[in-house]
């Protein structure tokens, strides 16, 4: 499938849930104010790929991202790690909660993938 869509109103706030999409895991957090606030305090700076959370994020509540870590593709494990995110077990790379690479050995930010809401809540990937 190119596209995939998910109703959003089955996620609730503080959840995970993982999709699939053209044969990849796609992790969609519905963040809480708190961790909005924790992804939005941190100093680019301090980032080995430097984002802002606004660049990653078209809603701040709604984290959507490849579950595809950037090392060598190990699938992070959710609400894991040093910086409340997402941990890749395979060599240990920590992931914050906007999914921006902290620890370990992976490179790069959790990728972005395309997608678009709609107005019924739902929100279409690719
Ligand atoms: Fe994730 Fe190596 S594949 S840390």
């Amino acid at each position: 499938l190119a596209k995939v869509e998910v109703d959003l109103s089955s996620i609730p706030e503080g959840r995970n849930v993982t999709i699939k999409w053209r044969g990849k895991p796609v992790f969609i957090r519905h963040r809480t104010q708190d961790e909005i606030e924790e992804a939005n305090s941190v100093s680019i700076t301090e980032l080995r790929d430097p984002q802002n959370d606004a660049e990653r994020v078209q809603k701040p509540e709604w984290l959507i991202m490849l579950g595809v870590c950037t090392h060598l593709g190990c699938v992070p494990i959710g609400e894991a790690g040093d910086y409340g995110g997402w941990y890749c077990p395979c060599h240990g790379s920590h992931y914050d909660i906007s999914g921006r690479i902290r620890k370990g050995p992976a490179p790069l930010n959790l990728e972005i993938p395309a997608y678009a809401f709609d107005e019924d809540n739902k929100v279409i990937i690719g």
